[in-house]
């Protein structure tokens, strides 16, 4: 009766799927859960299920195909309801991890699934993104040849970072590298760089730590936080910077500058390692899995700068690692110093020293940064990292309290003045036209009068006049010496009699850098 009711229908009126529909066998697959726990689900049943296939259980669990063998699969389990147990059923979607990406992520708090964090609704977005997808060929991308302003006054200048580079930031706990993160996203405000940061086994309160300061400095507006907790999974926490990855990698396919910071793959090592080990895969040095070289590189290599052509965007990518004592050999470490296009190297001597941010200049390099820089910037900075270099050892001398020459002497002096320069509290990023301006007075020798204990007052008036003075990387050399000729005069007239009895910059008690160093 039915049947010929819907064939006396004109086929024009009949939705497509429906002309299409046969009647057939269809053989499905179904698995059982054989064990269960610390996140991985041991799988008999399901023959043709394929590496990264989402698998999905009979009450709506989801989990991740990870590791095939002859007759079991282990998946590592996404979303786990409380039923889940050995003996449930799942089945597989042929389908893989993705997320959702696109501009209404803005501004949001997401796990690695997408899943909203900050108690908003789900994101709706137009797109999705697979989470592990090939990196761009070499044919779509393009040299590093923009810059990509941090804020900070000695990686802008001395180590500089352009866009589509990976630049890691390393060193000990606690010495500042997050801080110099937080203080890059900060400073692309305005500056059309949509951000992704990723939180990868922190602490709740770093986690709330970090979103509210983004909030407070009005960075979140272009900034994704994606979040895997010390608490979650290691599924999570494995996963989370390739979310982070995909999210930047849709922006960057629209022709989108990004960045995205991974805090930290310290963290993300170790998550990889608790899966492989409870997968009972073979350990290698320090007992991470042997593939865990490719998988950073498998996640790094995806930052790039691609071709106009290809769009033109890119994906600068900060990683963190944290070391031990100093130790930049261990093997993670080691691991990402050759993956990456540079590093940034954090000194817990310095950081004691009081010398924040913490950058030790002799150890951070950045392999293609320099091309990136303006052509003015690269000018003033030009011998600034050698002779600071070369500063650095000649103060060695002065704690034996050896005389020393004129010359030596002068340079010194210079030196420790350098060191006073490039000093930065945290959250304060600032503008490439303030480097530009205390590199020319530096340059000029226009600091050399003023009082060591002046010196961040001068730097406050410098910032604060430089927006407004009209000048720009491209003015002439002189036109900057002279406005600032004048500033530092008016400075120095204003400020007179406060300048008497201030140390000298040159005093023996400002190397207390280099005696902490050697006490080490
Ligand atoms: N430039 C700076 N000026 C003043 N204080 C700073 C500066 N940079 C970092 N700090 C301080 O140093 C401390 C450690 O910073 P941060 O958390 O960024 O370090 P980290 O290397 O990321 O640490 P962890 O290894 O624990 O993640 C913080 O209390 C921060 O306020
Ligand atoms: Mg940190």
């Amino acid at each position: 009766m039915v049947l010929e009711k819907s064939n006396s229908q004109s086929p024009a009126a009949r939705p497509e799927w429906l002309e299409r529909y046969r009647f057939g066998l269809r053989v499905t697959e179904q698995g059982t859960i054989v064990s269960i726990g610390d996140g991985i689900a041991r799988i008999q049943g399901l023959p043709s299920a394929a590496m990264e296939e989402i698998l999905i259980f009979e009450d709506g669990s989801r989990a991740l195909v990870f590791a095939l063998e002859r007759d079991m699969l282990s998946a590592i389990l996404l979303a786990q309801g409380e039923t889940l147990t050995a003996g449930s059923i799942a089945h597989l979607s042929g389908r893989r991890l993705s997320i959702p990406v696109g501009d209404n992520l803005l501004g949001r708090v997401i796990d690695p699934l997408g899943m909203p964090l900050d108690g908003g609704s789900a994101p709706e977005c137009a797109g999705r993104q697979d989470l592990d997808v090939l990196s761009p060929p070499i044919v779509a991308r393009d040299f590093v040849n923009e810059p990509l302003y941090t804020g900070n006054k000695i990686v802008d200048t001395l180590i500089p970072i352009g866009k589509g580079q990976r630049q890691l930031l390393i060193g000990d706990n606690g010495l500042g590298k997050s801080s110099l993160a937080i203080d890059t996203v900060i400073n692309q405000r305005d500056k059309n760089v949509r951000c992704v940061y990723v939180l990868i086994g922190q602490k709740r309160s770093t986690v709330v730590g970090t979103v509210a300061t983004l909030r407070q400095a009005g960075a979140l507006g272009h900034t994704t936080v994606v979040v895997a907790e010390a608490t979650v999974t290691p599924g999570l926490n494995y996963l989370a910077p390739f979310a982070g990855c995909a999210i930047a990698e849709a922006w960057m396919a629209q022709g989108q500058d990004t960045l995205v910071v991974y805090d930290d793959l310290t963290m993300h090592a170790q998550a990889y390692r608790e899966l492989s080990l409870l997968l009972r895969r073979p350990p290698g040095r320090e007992a991470y899995p042997g593939d865990i070289f490719y998988l950073h590189s498998r996640l790094l290599e995806r930052s790039t700068r691609l071709a106009a052509d290809h769009g033109g965007g890119s994906m600068t990518a900060l990683p963190i690692v944290e070391t031990r004592e100093g130790e930049i050999a261990a093997y993670i470490p080691t691991n990402l110093i050759s993956i990456t296009d540079g590093q940034i190297y954090f000194d817990a001597a310095l950081f004691a020293g009081g010398f924040l941010p913490a950058i030790d200049v002799t150890k951070s390099v950045s392999r293609i940064g320099g091309k990136a820089q303006h052509r003015r910037i690269a000018q003033e900075a030009g011998h600034m990292k050698l002779d600071y270099l070369q500063f650095l050892e000649l103060e060695v001398f002065t704690r034996f309290g050896a005389r020393l020459e004129a010359s030596i002497e002068a340079k010194i002096k210079r030196g420790r003045l350098l060191r006073e320069l490039l000093k930065q509290d945290r959250l304060s990023p600032l503008p490439v036209e303030f480097q530009m301006a205390w590199m020319v007075a530096y340059n000029a020798g226009l600091f050399d009068t003023v009082p060591s204990n002046q010196i961040a007052a001068v730097l406050d008036r410098l910032a604060q006049w430089v927006g407004g003075s009209g000048l720009s990387l491209d003015t002439k050399q002189d036109d900057w010496k002279r406005e600032l000729r004048n500033l530092l005069t008016a400075h120095t007239q204003e400020h007179k009699g406060e300048s008497h009895g201030a140390r000298a910059i040159d005093e023996k008690s400002e190397g207390t850098v280099v005696d902490v160093r050697t006490r080490r």
